[in-house]
């Protein structure tokens, strides 16, 4: 099995268990204005979650399972390394209360809860998958909330190693300012956290108080890429038959001296991928919110293009390559050619600023390289010159010149400074 066989396979696994399949929303979340883009499954389904909308009604069940596309910006930073990616995919089942039987053999399209989720997370991954799980976690409780004993003691059951721990990594929500939350269950394999089954018994408010949900809900995610990774015994999420395509047509344009430098072919492999799935779904660049998300994204992209000296006449083709192999799974990523003017528009306005920013990096670089001048010298690149901080820190890494608190509290100070007299500007001159 592969990329495109194991999601079948987990779909088709919760089907026959009373589930609907159901296909995933966009990148642009359409009920959710709390947040920028879609990052995680459960936010097409808020609504069922609340009872505002019937699952009944409208998918004839309580039960529902899909792969969802994915984004997350609070990962930017972390890409590069094993596991780490901006888009990725989704896989989720999801049961919305009231609960009907929490027995893993009731194959019907009532609710369900707790006993039914862990058991067939584990059944799918053991016996499914054949994988070996290392252990499970589960929220040992805090101040607030108590400790969720259900699932403690039904993951002892089946003779699993088991942890438990506070808020911060066994409880899960919500997405945005407001909505569902709850305990968490995590399967762990190869060290890895691989799915979190989230029971939502909770609602968040934006103050932050919380208020018991009238009927629990179930929502899981299992992160598709880190379940190839331990299912292929791949040491990265790259290597796995998510990437590998797109990653034989890249090696070919990496120059001889550039082949180690993975970081950066990582980076190029998760962003060529992100920029293909964001304009497909209909973002542009701009300056603004999930705009702003893609040009930050598309411009790393033509850094790290740069930096490796990858032929511009390979970008087409490695576009084109990117889109008719994911189109085999996902349809609306076909048109190679919307995906390609957007990126050579945005490359055009780029290239001029990329260029003098790494001009005068390169030139200034004993600045750089000084503490005491670091963080003035990356304000100056930005605010005379557009050149984004974290192209500056791209190039700082690269060089391995450490971006550390202090410049970046230095870099804030001048920005805050650099906003007020902007504005007065803009306000003498309303005058
Ligand atoms: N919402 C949870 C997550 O995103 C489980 O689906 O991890």
């Amino acid at each position: 099995m592969n990329y495109f066989e194991i999601k079948k396979n987990f779909l088709e696994f919760f089907e026959k268990r009373g589930h609907k399949i159901i296909p995933s929303s966009s990148l642009i979340p359409q009920n959710d204005p709390s947040v920028l883009l879609t990052t995680a499954g459960m936010q097409q389904f808020k609504e069922y979650f609340l009872r505002k909308k019937i699952p009944e009604q409208d998918f004839g069940t309580q039960r529902v399972t899909s792969c969802q596309k994915c984004f997350r910006t609070t990962d930017i930073e972390e890409v590069g390394d094993e596991r780490h990616l901006t888009f990725f995919e989704m896989l989720g089942n999801f049961s919305f209360g009231p609960v009907k039987s929490d027995d893993p053999s009731d194959f019907s399209t009532g609710g369900y809860f707790k006993r039914a989720s862990i058991y067939w997370a584990f059944e799918f991954l053991t016996q499914h998958m054949d994988l070996k799980i290392d252990y499970v976690t589960y929220f040992g409780g805090d101040s607030e909330i108590p400790e969720d004993l259900e699932s403690f003691n039904i993951l002892k059951e089946l003779n699993l190693p088991i942890k438990s721990s506070g808020r911060e990594d066994n409880f899960w929500g919500p997405t945005g300012n407001e909505g569902p939350c709850g305990p968490t269950v995590e399967f762990y394999i190869n060290g890895l956290e691989v799915w979190n089954l989230v029971f939502n018994e909770y609602y968040k408010y934006p103050d932050g108080s919380l208020k018991k949900l009238e009927f629990p809900g179930v929502d899981t995610g299992m992160g598709y890429e880190r379940l190839l990774m331990v299912l292929e015994k791949k040491e990265n999420v790259f290597e796995t038959s998510a990437f590998d395509t797109i990653y034989k047509i890249l090696k070919p344009f990496i120059p001889q001296e550039y082949i180690n430098f993975k970081r950066d072919q990582r980076i190029i492999l998760d962003h060529l991928r992100a920029i293909v799935f964001l304009i497909s779904d209909g973002v542009l660049p701009s300056n603004i919110l999930r705009g702003y998300v893609l040009r930050r994204i598309l411009r790393r992209l033509f850094l790290k293009l740069k930096q490796l000296n990858v032929p511009k006449k390979s970008y087409n083709i490695l576009i084109q390559k990117t889109c008719e192999f994911y189109s085999k799974s996902w349809p609306e990523v076909e048109n190679y050619k919307k995906v390609i003017e957007v990126f050579e528009e945005e490359l055009d306005k780029f290239n001029l600023i990329l260029e003098r920013g790494i001009r005068l990096f390169n030139k200034n670089i004993d600045d750089f390289k000084n503490k005491e001048k670091r963080a003035r010298k990356a304000f100056d690149l930005f605010s005379t010159y557009g050149f984004p901080l974290e192209l500056t820190k791209e190039l700082l890494k690269s060089n391995d010149i450490l971006w550390e608190k202090e410049d970046e509290d230095e870099f804030l100070k001048l920005f805050e400074e650099h906003k007020k007299i902007s504005k007065k500007l803009f306000d003498d001159e309303v005058e």
